[in-house]
């Protein structure tokens, strides 16, 4: 072998091994490293150029293109391995900044309904398929439709007992915030014949302050039932009826004597607990004739009797909740659950 060859052959060698180091590079200060040992001033490319020099010219130009050619692919290595790792760069920058805009820290939840309308949708459910239509009236009324009409004249005791919320228009105490929807009995009478067959749930006010038990603003809904021969029993009937419907099965109901100016004789029923106790719903009765008689029907030849209740008590009752106010803290954490 000549001197010659040798070298070539050692150039070679080098520069194999080179372009291993550059394929496997993982920094750029790496590819420079293999870059300047194998193509730099003291490489064995340097010492392979400068032994071209004694050579005649027809092996120095062959010599010389093989020289070119090995560095020629250095170079090509070099830069495959330069671009290969600013690609790795770029990407890795990529990913790092990349934002994602369909991501959220927290998934999408379903709203729902409130408990309070939940229960409202249940009872008109349960009362529609009993055949009663659903009717409204207005939450600011007057003393006719709240109290005068309902038999409860101005020196009636009861006016005093619903603590009702007046408002700043007309006569002193001429116009209020309803304060049960009793009110809607007379408007549903003044404004359709019997039979009638109608509940009536919507929003109530009474100046209470909010403790465990009362809301100032609850809801409430009202039953009325005019027809010809209606008696006590299709009311008690009637409550059994909705209560094994909205409870289920195994809750009773019972009616105990009570009075209310609209009604007469007047009731208050009950439904049983779990353990056997009773617990008060709401009030009910046979509609007192005057009553009858305040929206033009003729008492005589009809009957009927009303019943009305607490909505968020029942929602209450339902969900078994200690407390009315969670109803209205509106902590969607506790919301959520129903
Ligand atoms: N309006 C009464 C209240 O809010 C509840 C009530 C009692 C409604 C007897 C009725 C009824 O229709 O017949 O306290």
């Amino acid at each position: 072998m000549t001197q010659t060859e040798e070298m070539l052959s050692e150039l070679a060698l080098a520069a194999a091994a080179a372009e291993g180091r550059l394929a496997a590079a993982d920094s750029l200060e790496a590819v420079t490293a293999a870059e300047r040992e194998v193509l730099g001033r003291r490489s064995v490319m340097a010492e392979a150029k400068k032994s071209l020099g004694g050579l005649d010219p027809d092996r120095r130009r062959d010599a010389g293109r093989a020289v070119n050619q090995v560095r020629e692919r250095l170079e090509a290595a070099a830069g495959r391995a330069r671009a290969r790792l600013a690609e790795a760069a770029r990407a890795a920058r990529y990913e790092s900044e990349r934002l994602d805009l369909t991501e959220r820290l927290n998934p999408i939840r379903r709203g729902r309904l409130h408990l309070v309308t939940q229960a409202r949708d249940r009872l008109e459910d349960v009362f529609v398929g009993m055949g009663f239509t659903v009717v409204e009236g207005p939450e600011v009324e007057t003393a006719w439709y709240n109290f005068e009409a309902l038999n409860i004249p101005e020196w009636h005791p009861a006016r005093g007992e619903f603590d009702t919320i007046f408002v700043n228009l007309g006569q002193p105490e001429e116009v209020m915030l309803r304060s049960h929807t009793s009110p809607v009995q007379i408007r549903t009478m003044e404004a359709r014949r019997p039979p009638i067959y109608v509940v009536a749930p919507g929003r109530t006010f009474r100046a209470d302050t909010a403790d465990a038990t009362h809301l100032p603003a609850f809801s409430q809904i009202e039953g009325l039932v005019v027809d010809r021969g209606i008696t006590m029993g299709d009311l008690a009937g009637t409550i059994d009826e909705f209560v094994k419907a909205f409870f289920g099965g195994e809750v009773k109901s019972r009616l105990r004597p009570s009075y209310f100016p609209f009604t007469e004789p007047s009731a208050e029923f009950d439904i049983s607990r779990p353990d056997g106790s009773w617990l008060e719903l709401g009030g009910c009765g046979m509609v007192h004739p005057q009553v009858l008689s305040n929206c033009g029907i003729d008492p005589e030849e009809w009957q009927g009797f009303a019943f009305g209740f607490g909505i968020d008590r029942l929602a209450v009752m339902r969900y078994g909740l200690d407390d009315i106010r969670e109803l209205v803290n509106n902590d969607v954490r506790f919301l959520r659950q129903f």
